[in-house]
């Protein structure tokens, strides 16, 4: 059932009557666009209170002459007080300076001169609707696209976040990105799922912001207060981010990221299709990029050490399939960290 409302507000109570009985139980889908409910008013200022409390409606139609309160009068303050509602008028007296300020004034959708026959009504009340949902899809994919750039604008900031503090890190994450994304891409994921990778493993190391930099720039090995230490960067970054609603799961994935596939990994130790795919395959590309880069605390072990990981490891640590494509990747020379 659709919940479509509309209002029909004029000081004749014989056609308000009249519509009443005509748009009773004859609306179905067979005929017009979706069933609707009617009220009815018989002044602007009873049409306002219907709009104050039984609003908002689909489509509001007024007559032009009425006492008190005008037509245009009336749907220029429907506009302010639901500015989404399609506006109609109803004139007896078609001149031209009463649709010049309905249009301007009331934003009119249309324009009806009295006697107007009932089926006339249907029709503009169905097209309103129509008109209505149509822009309603507009409005909501406007704000969807929105609300992404908005999310994309937050990576971006955490992004940089991290790199101002610790330029090893924002540039691995980068990587990781590049990777995961080929990866995800090559595995045949939905776009919006690869998207939702590509931001996940583009801040995956966030939680590092609260490993104390001497640690993270050290060279040489670390004690195990300090592995530890750094071993949090996962929960923290799951801390962080769960609050905010990101249209994929970003702060599981980002938690998972060092799950392995036989339960050895941190901090859960999940094992096998527990850990998200996401996380499998941000795993895998984060431990090529780390070995084959160079760290403060080591020099780079180089790409083919680094493959040659993934391989030995695929099916124990690492997603087996996530590994295979990423081998494929490489050996194709289909994907490189730099251009
Ligand atoms: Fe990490
Ligand atoms: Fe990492």
């Amino acid at each position: 059932m659709s919940s479509n409302k509309v209002l029909i507000v004029d000081d004749d109570p014989e056609l308000l009557k009249s519509f009443q009985r005509h748009f009773h139980g004859v609306f179905d889908q067979r005929h017009f666009h979706g069933v609707f409910d009617l009220d009815v008013a018989p002044s602007g200022m009873d049409g306002i209170e219907s709009v104050n409390r039984q609003g908002p409606y689909t489509v509001v139609i007024s007559d032009y002459r009425m006492p008190g309160m005008d037509g245009v009068e009336f749907l220029r303050r429907v506009r302010d007080l639901s500015p989404d509602s399609i506006r109609i008028i109803l004139t007896g007296y078609p001149d031209i300076d009463t649709a010049v300020k309905a249009v301007n004034e009331g934003r009119v959708f249309r324009f009806l001169t009295k006697p107007v026959r009932t089926e006339i009504i249907a029709h503009a009340i169905t097209d309103g609707i129509k008109f209505y949902e149509l822009e309603k899809a507009e409005r909501e994919l406007h704000s969807l696209k929105r609300w992404r750039k908005s999310m994309e604008a937050m990576i971006l900031a955490f992004m940089r976040l991290v790199e101002a503090r610790d330029p090893y890190t924002a540039g691995h994450q980068q990587k990781v990105a590049k990777l995961s994304k080929a990866i995800a891409e090559e595995l045949g994921l939905e776009k919006v799922r690869v998207e939702g990778i590509n931001m996940a493993a583009a801040i995956h190391d966030i939680g590092k912001l609260y490993v104390p930099a001497e640690i993270l720039n050290r060279p040489g090995k670390l004690s195990k207060i300090e592995c530890d230490m750094i071993k949090l960067h996962s929960r923290v970054a799951f801390d962080i981010l769960s609050p905010i609603d990101f249209e994929y799961p970003v702060a599981r994935i980002i938690h998972q990221h060092h799950e392995r596939m036989n339960g050895s990994g941190y901090p859960l130790g999940l094992k096998g299709d527990h850990i998200l795919l996401e996380a499998r395959i941000i795993a895998v590309a984060d431990v090529v990029e780390a070995m084959s880069s160079h760290r403060p605390y080591r020099p780079a072990l180089g790409l083919e050490e680094a493959l040659g990981e993934i391989s030995k490891n695929k099916g124990v640590l690492y997603d087996p399939d996530v590994a295979d494509i990423c081998q494929r990747l490489f050996e194709a020379e289909a994907f490189a960290f730099e251009e």
